[in-house]
């Protein structure tokens, strides 16, 4: 048993290091040191709760939790593969998301707050009730909405999105009635309000599935960070209710970054923040352009690439979701660590939205130590694409579509890309000709200067690289 203040400076700690933590994670060469600073925040706010005066026994039960929770979290963690990480964090912002609900709920049926004879007594009795009810609320989207992402990622539940006319209009009804009902809510005594707080549960269920159903198959990256930020109000919610204010914090931190990287996300692909937050963008997503291809398009083998890379001077490669599936990241660096060893230019260019998750490419890079100062980001890396020789697309797609800068009926357009057609030679590497995550065609493919090496990444890049040692 720890006493009250002492809890409070652990709990200050613990939030100064959640703080260093995000700080950390900002950059990859401090991402390590900010995971620790999280961890060991995470243990002092635990161990600071549970040794806290609130909880008065029962700790057997919250060991075995923590012993199971902790096991399967190990097990879990240890199996997924880099390329279902967005599917895990989705499904891990659910359960924050039904947290929030169980809280709210549990919170409502302990009605400690309106302590007969306390003069504050109603004023508290009621700020206590919307705590609950907007806790419940943000829980119950965030608990729907992050299980249908979680579906629509795993491709359990079909990316295009699912549009009805009039969506806007049957979702701002339903946020009125929520309000009312929480109108009604508050004005019951004891738990009377129950009836209320159910209804409301279940529509606030229906908005979180039908925001994100809304959404199309190349908006998903903001749909997660979106719900990542829902998961962090959700949590702030919830530390409200038990009167936690380590939990306000860390919610509030989570809720906010969250928001930002929306915001930062919505910026590289060019979108509006506001109607990812409202659901229903990317309307059309997967219905593909409507523009005929035109041109021709030609492949290449191994050794021709390798003669390539090897007469050229300044060489580009654009890594994109492929590369993680293959995990072609070792052979690449390989290769480079080949190419640059004769003197040539080797640098990579990441796209914001790369892969499936944000900063994909760059842990996958990271994995196999490629030093950072060769990997650029797409802003400072365009410029100098007229004067390299050749480009390597290597499990890349939706983020070389020259479509998304000259066809305005094509579902991306808009959303900035590297402009890898303006090299003197591209090759992309990739299995077929099929689409990637966005659903369309890309003109790339059929250019002139473009020429496409079939087959898996990883496979391909290890056969250029016996060519280029020999
Ligand atoms: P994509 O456009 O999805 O293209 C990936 C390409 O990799 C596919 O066309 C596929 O073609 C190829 N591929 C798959 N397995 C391969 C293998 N083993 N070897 C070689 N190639 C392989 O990827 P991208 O260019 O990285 O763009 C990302 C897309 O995902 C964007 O539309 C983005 O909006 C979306 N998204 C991003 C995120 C975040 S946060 N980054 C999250 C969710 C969705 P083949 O089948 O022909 O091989």
């Amino acid at each position: 048993m720890i006493e009250k203040n002492i809890q409070i400076a652990a709990y200050v700690f613990a939030s100064i290091l959640f703080i260093l933590s995000l700080g950390g994670l900002s950059s990859q060469q401090s991402a390590k040191r900010g995971v620790y600073y999280g961890i060991i925040g995470m243990i002092i706010a635990i161990l600071a709760t549970v040794l806290g005066e609130e909880v008065k026994g029962g700790y057997i039960y919250i060991v075995a939790a923590i012993g199971v929770a902790s096991v399967i979290g190990i097990i879990l963690a240890r199996k997924v593969e880099m390329t279902s990480m967005p599917q895990l964090v989705a499904i891990l912002h659910s359960f924050v998301g039904l947290a929030a609900v169980l809280v709210g709920f549990g919170s409502y049926l302990d009605q400690h707050e309106s302590l007969p004879g306390d003069p504050e007594g109603p004023v508290k009795h009621i700020i206590h009730l919307v705590e609950v009810y907007l806790g419940v609320f943000i829980g119950a989207i965030t608990f729907t909405g992050s299980i249908v992402a979680w579906g629509k990622l795993e491709g359990k539940i079909r990316s295009k999105p699912l549009l009805y006319p009039g969506r806007h209009v049957v979702n701002i009804l339903l946020v009125i009635a929520c309000i009312v009902m929480g109108v009604l809510f508050t004005m019951q005594d004891g738990t009377n309000g129950m009836l209320y707080l159910y209804i409301m549960t279940g529509i606030a269920c229906f908005i979180g599935i039908m925001l994100v159903m809304a959404i199309g198959g190349a908006d998903m990256p903001v749909v997660v960070s979106m719900l990542n930020s829902y998961s962090g109000w959700a949590a702030a919610a919830a530390g409200f209710m038990l009167g936690n204010d380590l939990l306000i914090v860390t919610g509030a931190l989570v809720g906010s970054s969250g928001a930002i990287l929306s915001i930062i996300m919505c910026k590289a692909m060019n979108r509006s923040f506001f109607s990812v937050i409202l659901g229903g963008f990317g309307e059309g997503s997967s219905a593909g352009s409507a523009t005929e291809m035109e041109g021709e398009v030609t492949s290449i083998n191994h050794e021709e690439v390798a003669d390539l890379l090897k007469e050229a001077k300044s060489i580009v490669i654009v890594p994109g979701y492929g590369m993680a599936v293959a995990k072609a990241q070792y052979p690449i660096y390989d290769m480079v660590q080949t190419l640059r060893k004769s003197g040539k230019n080797v640098r990579f260019a990441i796209h914001p939205v790369a892969g499936r998750l944000p900063g994909h490419m760059n842990v996958l890079l990271a994995e196999a130590n490629v030093p950072y100062d060769i990997v650029l980001e797409m802003d400072e890396i365009n410029e100098d694409m007229p004067d390299t020789n050749v480009v390597m697309v290597i499990g890349a797609n939706d983020v070389v579509n020259p479509g998304a800068q000259d066809d305005p009926s094509s579902p991306i357009y808009g959303m900035p890309v590297i402009e890898a057609w303006k090299a003197e030679e591209v090759i992309v590497m990739k299995r077929s000709m099929s689409a990637g995550y966005a659903g369309v065609e890309n003109p790339l493919f059929y250019k002139s200067n473009t020429d496409m090496l079939y087959g898996d990444a990883k496979d391909s890049v290890e056969k250029i690289l016996n060519y280029l040692k020999n």
